[in-house]
């Protein structure tokens, strides 16, 4: 048999939201590879897909230094591409696992890119987003009728955040984190701050959810932080 790379979304963080696909192809994996920051002692991906895997499948974490430069792939890249090459050359069954959805955001599609040059077969299951899943735990709908909903990720610049900002009925804002206190202004701003909510570690243990955004204070927001903003709402958000 060949081997073959799976992409397996895994969920925002509660372990009962992962599809049955992406459970039994977890459960039939070789090798799982899990990507892991260079601050994290585990991958929170591996720690959602960790209850499915069996004791005899081989675990690997690989550090992936946030890449700076798209075009060009850093020397711990080339290690990772290297050992996932050369599971695949043995003929195993690789599981990648990643947060959310793999299609989005993700260090996944980078991966996928540099090993589709080898010919291996690659496979993606979807995962629920982190921010399907916020709008779920809130009763918030994130969009309807005609609005639009728009994705971004916070750290864009300013200018273009703007843009978005003043047209977009509806908005995600990712990688929250960085720029937290920009982003409240902002908000403030354009007078989506009292139909804004932010969802720290959504379904994870720590979760937080935010409503009073404005006085938040100053305290560091962790990196799994998202924050849901309609411009007209009849909901309420429940908690
Ligand atoms: C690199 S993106 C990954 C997105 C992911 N692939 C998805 O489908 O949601 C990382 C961002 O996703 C959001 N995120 C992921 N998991 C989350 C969670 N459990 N709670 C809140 N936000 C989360 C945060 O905004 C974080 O900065």
């Amino acid at each position: 048999m060949k081997g073959i790379l799976y992409g397996v979304g895994v969920g925002p963080g509660d372990p009962e939201l992962l599809t049955i696909k992406a459970v039994k192809v977890i459960k039939k994996a070789d090798v799982v590879v899990a990507p892991k920051t260079e601050k994290k002692d585990i991958s929170s991906a591996l720690s959602i897909a960790k209850p499915y895997i069996k004791k005899s499948t081989e675990i690997i974490e690989l550090t992936f230094p946030m890449l700076l430069n798209k075009e060009k792939i850093s020397a711990a890249w080339e290690d990772n591409k290297r050992i996932i090459v050369n599971l695949l050359r043995q003929e195993k069954r690789v599981v990648f696992v990643t947060l959310g959805d793999p299609m989005l955001y993700s260090t996944f599609i980078y991966v996928q890119r540099l090993v589709a040059e080898y010919g291996y077969p690659i496979k993606v299951i979807p995962g629920i987003t982190s921010f399907s899943a916020i709008g779920s735990r809130l009763n918030y709908p994130l969009a309807e009728g005609s609005d639009t909903l728009c994705i971004v990720p916070a750290t864009i610049d300013e200018k273009k955040l703007d843009e978005l900002l003043s047209t977009s009925n509806n908005l995600v804002l990712l990688k929250v984190y960085k720029n937290f206190n920009k982003i409240v202004k902002k908000l403030n701003k354009y007078q989506l701050i009292n139909n804004a909510v932010m969802v720290t570690k959504c379904g994870l243990e720590g979760e937080r959810i935010i409503t009073d955004l404005k006085n938040k204070g100053s305290e560091e927001v962790n990196y799994l932080s998202t924050i849901i903003v309609r411009r007209y709402t009849k909901d309420k958000i429940i908690t």
